[in-house]
């Protein structure tokens, strides 16, 4: 089984992952592929309660562990409800974040390291992307593009422009560490350019 392609696309705040995957999808699907697009932390809905307990400004006690189980719990749901069923039906399957984030934020950024948030995810690591895209764009720029969209403020978006530049580290840590999977976009040029060259690798993966 498990005849499909799962595709994952990881960034920092602000760096256009939504957008890019908004416009990528219908190109693929005039190509009469089927996709199911989805994305983390939510997805479906056991995960989406877990997503807002994460997200609630309210939760301040919460400490680094328990975010970094709760984003693992959300995701295995999500795994089996929704992408393994689609990968077994020879969908395309894109998901906006995956475990990646969990290492970049709760492993290199929160300092829980790697190894640990691995080992919390260890389920999940049994079904990793076939293809990763990191949309690099610095994170002065993301969260100037935050800045002008208004949105609710959440947990994790409190962070300062230092945590951000750790994300944005970290991210280059993982494109080292996964060479073959992780591909780098560079994510500052018009979004049709960035679509049509992710839709060009895309065709050469398949
Ligand atoms: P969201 O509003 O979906 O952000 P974005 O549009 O940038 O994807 O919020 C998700 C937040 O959760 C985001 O700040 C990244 C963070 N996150 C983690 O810290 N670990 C994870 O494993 C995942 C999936 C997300």
């Amino acid at each position: 089984m498990n005849e499909g392609l799962f595709i994952t696309f990881e960034g920092g705040e602000g760096s256009g992952k939504t957008t890019i995957i908004n416009k990528l999808v219908p190109l693929l699907e005039e190509k009469g592929i089927s996709v199911l697009t989805s994305r983390e932390p939510g997805g479906v809905r056991i995960a989406e309660e877990i997503r807002n307990i994460i997200l609630n400004p309210d939760n301040k006690e919460m400490c680094y562990e328990t975010e970094a189980l709760l984003f693992a719990a959300s995701r295995m749901q999500h795994l089996k409800e929704k992408v393994i069923p689609a990968l077994n039906d020879g969908k395309i399957v894109i998901c906006d974040r995956y475990l990646d984030s969990s290492l970049v934020y709760q492993g290199y950024c929160r300092g829980l390291g790697f190894e640990k948030v691995m080992s919390a995810n260890a389920f999940a690591c049994e079904y990793m992307p076939n293809v990763t895209f990191f949309i690099d764009v610095t994170p002065e720029v993301g969260l100037s593009r935050l800045k002008g969209r208004n949105t609710k403020i959440d947990r994790l978006d409190k962070e300062s422009l230092d945590f951000h530049q750790r994300v944005y580290d970290g991210y280059l840590k993982l494109c080292d560490m996964y060479p073959n999977r992780v591909i780098r976009i560079d994510g500052n040029r018009d979004v049709d350019s960035i679509v049509s060259d992710i839709l060009e690798r895309i065709n050469k993966i398949m």
